[in-house]
C-alpha cells in the first residue's frame, strides 16, 4: 500500500451512500454558523459551497465517482427546484417513475444502478464457450446487450422485479435474450455455467447461501464490486471504469 492510500484510505465500501450523505454535513454545519453569525451570503452561493465540500469529502473518501456527481449537484438542485414554481404533478410523476424502476430498493435494498459497458466486457471475456450467462437484476439489459454482441455464443437471460427495467430490457434484447419478470430469490440458479449479479452488500450472504446451494460445480459466481463475506473470490478483475468496478469471481466447489 502506497503512503497516499495509508493517508487516504478508502471510506463506506459498503456503505458509499451513507458516506455520500455524510459528506454533507460539514458543509450545512459551516453554512448554518454562517446565518447564524449574521453573514449574509446569497442562498445560491451557499447551496453551491454545501455541494463543492460535500464533493470534494466524497472524493477524498474515495467514494465511487458518481456519487461526486451527486454531491455536487444535489443540494444546488434542492435550491433550484424550491425556488421553481413546479406543479406539483411532477413529483408525483417522478415518485411513480422511481417505483417502477427501483420497486427492489427498498424491500431488498438493491436499487437501480447501472454496469458500465468495460464492466460486461470484461465479463464477456470470462464466459466459457456456449455457456448460459444469467444477470441477477438484470436492470435495463445493458450488461446482457454487450455481452450478447460480444459473444453470440453464449445464452443469455436477465431476471428482473421491477416492471419498466424488465419492459425496457426486454424490448432491448428481443429475440437475443430470455428477459424474466421473476423475483431473483425465487429464480433456481442450477441452468447457469455463470450468474452475474451487480445487487447491494446487503444481497450478498443471502446470494452466497443460494449459490453453493443452487449452483453447478465448477460453475462461477461474478460480482460487480460488492464482496461476500468470509468467501476468499478465485479471482478478482480490475475495471478500469469511472466507477473502479470489480469482478470478483468464485468457482462453485464440487
Ligand atoms: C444495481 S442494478 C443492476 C442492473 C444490471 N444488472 C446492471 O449491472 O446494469 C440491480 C437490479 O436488480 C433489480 N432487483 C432488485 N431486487 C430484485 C429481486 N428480488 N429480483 C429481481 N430483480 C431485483 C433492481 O430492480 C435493479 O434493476
Amino acid at each position: 500500500m502506497c503512503a497516499a492510500e495509508v493517508l487516504r484510505p478508502q471510506r463506506f465500501t459498503s456503505h458509499p451512500a451513507l458516506g455520500a450523505l455524510l459528506a454533507h454535513l460539514p458543509g450545512i454545519v459551516l453554512a448554518l454558523v454562517m446565518v447564524g453569525a449574521g453573514l449574509t451570503l446569497p442562498a445560491w452561493l451557499l447551496a453551491l459551497g454545501i455541494g463543492v465540500s460535500a464533493a470534494a469529502l466524497a472524493a477524498w473518501w474515495r467514494l465511487p465517482v458518481w456519487w461526486l456527481a451527486i454531491n455536487l449537484l444535489f443540494v444546488p438542485a434542492l435550491w433550484l427546484t424550491a425556488r421553481a414554481d413546479l406543479d406539483p404533478g411532477w413529483f408525483l410523476a417522478g415518485f411513480v417513475l422511481l417505483a417502477l424502476t427501483s420497486l427492489g430498493a427498498i424491500r431488498h435494498r438493491v436499487p437501480l444502478y447501472l454496469s458500465s459497458a468495460r464492466a460486461a466486457e470484461a465479463l464477456a471475456q470470462r464466459l466459457p464457450p456456449a455457456s448460459t450467462l444469467i444477470d441477477l437484476g438484470c436492470g435495463l439489459g445493458g450488461p446482457l446487450a454487450r455481452v450478447a454482441s460480444l459473444r453470440p455464443d453464449v445464452r443469455l437471460v436477465g431476471v428482473e422485479s421491477a416492471p419498466l427495467n424488465w419492459l425496457l430490457a426486454r424490448l432491448r434484447l428481443a429475440g437475443r435474450a430470455e428477459i424474466r419478470l421473476a423475483d431473483l430469490w425465487r429464480t433456481h440458479l442450477g441452468e447457469a455455467d455463470v450468474v452475474y449479479a451487480y445487487l447491494s452488500p446487503a444481497a450478498m450472504p443471502r446470494l452466497w447461501r443460494k449459490a453453493i446451494a443452487e449452483m453447478r460445480p465448477g460453475s462461477l459466481l461474478v460480482s460487480n464490486s460488492f464482496a461476500i463475506p468470509d468467501a476468499v473470490p478465485h479471482e478478482i478483475v480490475e475495471v478500469d471504469d469511472l466507477s473502479r468496478a470489480r469482478l470478483l469471481i468464485w468457482r462453485m466447489p464440487a
